[in-house]
C-alpha cells in the first residue's frame, strides 16, 4: 500500500482536473479514455446538483496530502429485476500513472462501495490492450472473465475490452 493515497469527493477546485482528464485531448486523458470534447459545464452543472454521488453512479478524486492525482467513478450494471451491480472507471493525470496509484486507488473504490452499498459485485472493462489497466485490475483482486467482441467504439474503430469482476466475499474489509 502506497501511504496517505485517499479518495474523497470532488470539489469545485477539482473541475478543472476533471476537465483535463476528459475534456482536453488524448495527451492527458491517454489515448484509452479519449472518446472526443464534450459540452465543458456539464460536470460543473452535475457537480452544482449533487456533488457528483448519486444512489446510480459516483465520482471520487484520488488524492494524497500533497497532490491531486485523478479520479475514479462508478456507474450502476442492472443483473436483473432484483440486484445490481457496479462498473467501475479509472483516469489518473500523466504524471501520476505508472507509480502503483491505479491499483491502490481501485482497492480503496472496491472497499468503499462494498462496505457502503449492499452490492455483491463490482466490475469494470477495459480495451483488450489497455495493459496497465488490465494488470492493475488484476493486482487489484478482479478476475478476468472474457472478451466483449467490438464493444467499444474509440478514435475510429471498435475495441474489443476485457471484463474484469471482483465479489463481495473475495474482499476483506478493514
Ligand atoms: C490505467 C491506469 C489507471 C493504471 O494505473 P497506474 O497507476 O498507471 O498503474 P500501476 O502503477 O498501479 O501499475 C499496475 C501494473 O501495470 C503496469 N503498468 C503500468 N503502466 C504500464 C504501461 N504503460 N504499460 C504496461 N504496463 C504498465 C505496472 O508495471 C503494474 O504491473 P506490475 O506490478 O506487474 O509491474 C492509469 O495508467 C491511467 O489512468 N491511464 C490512463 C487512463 C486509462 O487508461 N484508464 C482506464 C480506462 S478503462
Amino acid at each position: 500500500m502506497i501511504e496517505g493515497i485517499h479518495l474523497r469527493p470532488v470539489a469545485e477546485e477539482d473541475l478543472p482536473l476533471l476537465n483535463t482528464l476528459h475534456n482536453v485531448g488524448p495527451e492527458s486523458a491517454s489515448s484509452y479514455a479519449w472518446f472526443g470534447f464534450s459540452d465543458p459545464t456539464q460536470r460543473r452543472r452535475r457537480w452544482a446538483e449533487n456533488g457528483m454521488l448519486t444512489t446510480d453512479s459516483g465520482t471520487l478524486i484520488v488524492g494524497s496530502p500533497q497532490e491531486t492525482m485523478g479520479c475514479v467513478s462508478w456507474r450502476r450494471t442492472a443483473y436483473g429485476p432484483l440486484n445490481h451491480g457496479w462498473n467501475i472507471g479509472i483516469g489518473l493525470l500523466p504524471e501520476a500513472r505508472g507509480r502503483g496509484i491505479g491499483t491502490q486507488a481501485q482497492i480503496l473504490l472496491v472497499r468503499y462501495l462494498f462496505a457502503h452499498t449492499q452490492v455483491n459485485r463490482i466490475d469494470a472493462h477495459t480495451d483488450a490492450t489497455n495493459v496497465a489497466e488490465r494488470r492493475a485490475l488484476e493486482k487489484a483482486g478482479f478476475t478476468r472473465e472474457g472478451i466483449m467482441r467490438g464493444a467499444q467504439f474509440r478514435n475510429g474503430s471498435f475495441r474489443d475490452m476485457v471484463l474484469y469482476s471482483i465479489l463481495r466475499h473475495e474482499v476483506t474489509l478493514g
